[in-house]
């Protein structure tokens, strides 16, 4: 299986690190990707008990033998990316083979101010983001005043392009947000200090990626963010400034879509989400606190306690639709070992009227109201589960439900944040 992309079908946490971990470590694969956002992500490994967190570096730089690629979609900051390695390294961790589009965009430290700003500016409109810098840098992407890897090995063109951007948001930043400029000079100086380090990891990835699929060698896309942040396909604009679904792999990789062979949806038993924006089977109740207190619903990224809630078949469905999904990875089914009764919202009422698909509007989805169909529980620490006919009779009956209604296969079932924690329900 040569192209593999791995992605999230939620509001992101799916458990995507896990899942491209398993892959990466169970099936040799060449090149570990990431094509989209940049070090909001935050993805959990469990190795052996030892637990590692990864943001802007692919979870493949901790699997030898897999080269990393940050490809073009992606937003660096320089900072981050080094600041993470050096982290790794300090854990003793041998950091597997790194490289880095020429194409991406920089993420320099004024991004960050930017989205800060912004975000106390919107009051309580605001979206909640990480306040890294995501949105302002991908904003100057968009809006061609972008500063480029390769920007960076030319002080005269960095300059030049530096002073472009700086322009309109100074002007931004003084007469409406009423801060202090901010100085090309320093920002030069910034991200010329990061050339030396960042320069042996340069390459063209697009052609990197592509001759590997030539060869026959296997690709694994790890995806960041999810289908509900997506800029186009989520709950705008309550998302993130990037296209995390499939599609946005091939923009942000440089490969082609008949490329791609396996598309795997990564999907908790329950649902979360961090940050602002409409999610129908959120809970305001116990149910709600102890989802969050037996999941461990704790942003990897910023330490902000996610909401939580019951699985919601109607975005399974439309998530398997948009990304065209082949299975789904179903995580966190350990977590649903406490409830008697598992609620799992099958459709939507909106305005007195059922409805089984993603409504068409926002206006329509932030007035969707769960209809539920409950399953009975299984009581039990399924923990120790390796494969589906150890499961609960329930917990089967739960994944096959899942399964039914959710518009792909699923592949595998997380019972626990370790690598071996998992159960192949398809092989
Ligand atoms: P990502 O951003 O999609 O990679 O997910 P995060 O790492 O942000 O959040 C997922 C959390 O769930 C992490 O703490 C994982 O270690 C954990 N996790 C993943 N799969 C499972 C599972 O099947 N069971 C349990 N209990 N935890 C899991
Ligand atoms: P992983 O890869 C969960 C959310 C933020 C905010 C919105 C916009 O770990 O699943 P941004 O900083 O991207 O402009 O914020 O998107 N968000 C995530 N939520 N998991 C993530 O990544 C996220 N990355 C961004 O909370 O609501
Ligand atoms: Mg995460």
């Amino acid at each position: 299986m040569p192209a593999i992309v791995v992605l999230g079908a939620q509001w992101g946490d799916e458990g995507k690190g896990k899942a491209t971990d398993l892959l990466a470590t169970t099936d040799p694969i060449d090149y570990v990707v990431r094509t989209s956002g940049g070090h909001n992500a935050g993805h959990t490994i469990v190795v052996n008990g030892e637990k590692y967190a990864t943001h802007l570096l692919p979870s493949g730089i901790l699997t030898p033998g897999a080269t990393s690629v940050i490809a073009n979609g992606v937003v660096v900051s320089p900072e981050a990316l080094f600041r993470e390695l050096d982290g790794l390294v300090a854990r003793g961790v041998e950091v597997a083979d790194l490289k880095v589009s020429a194409n991406a965009h920089v993420i320099a430290s004024y991004h960050a101010t930017i989205d800060k700003v912004t975000e106390r500016f919107l009051g309580k409109n605001q979206i909640g983001t990480t306040g890294r810098g995501i949105g302002p840098a991908y904003a100057d992407k968009i809006n061609r005043v972008g500063v480029r890897v390769a920007d960076l090995f030319d002080e005269k063109i960095l300059r030049e392009k530096v002073d472009a951007a700086l322009d309109v948001r100074n002007h931004l930043l003084t007469k409406v947000y009423n801060r202090r400029a901010i100085e090309v000079d320093a920002v030069v100086e910034e991200l010329l200090s990061y050339a030396d380090r960042l320069q042996p990891m340069v390459c063209d990835t697009s052609l990197l990626l592509n001759q590997a699929l030539d060869a026959g060698q296997t690709v694994l896309f790890e995806g960041a963010q999810a289908t509900m942040l997506d800029v186009d396909h989520g709950t705008y604009p309550f998302v993130t400034s990037s296209n995390p679904v499939a599609g946005g792999v091939c923009v942000g990789a440089g490969i082609g879509p008949t490329r791609i062979d396996r598309v795997i949806g990564v999907i908790k038993a329950y649902t979360t989400r961090v940050g602002s924006g409409p999610f129908p089977t959120e809970l305001f109740d116990d149910d709600g606190v102890q989802l969050q207190q037996l999941g461990g619903e704790i942003g990897v990224s910023t330490g902000r306690t996610r909401r939580c809630g019951w699985y919601d078949a109607v975005v399974a469905r439309y998530a398997s639709r948009v990304n065209g999904l082949t299975e789904l990875f179903l995580t966190k089914l350990d977590i649903l070992g406490a409830w008697e009764r598992i609620p799992v919202c099958v459709a939507y009422e909106i305005d007195g009227e059922r409805v089984d698909e993603m409504p068409m509007t926002q206006t329509e989805f932030h007035h969707a109201k769960p209809v539920y169909e409950y399953f009975d529980g299984w009581m039990s620490d399924i923990s120790g589960c390796r494969s589906f006919d150890d499961l609960p009779a329930n917990a089967q009956v739960y994944v096959r439900a899942l399964e039914e209604m959710s518009g792909a296969k699923i592949w595998g079932v997380g019972v626990g944040p370790g690598r071996e924690q998992t159960v192949v329900v398809h092989g």
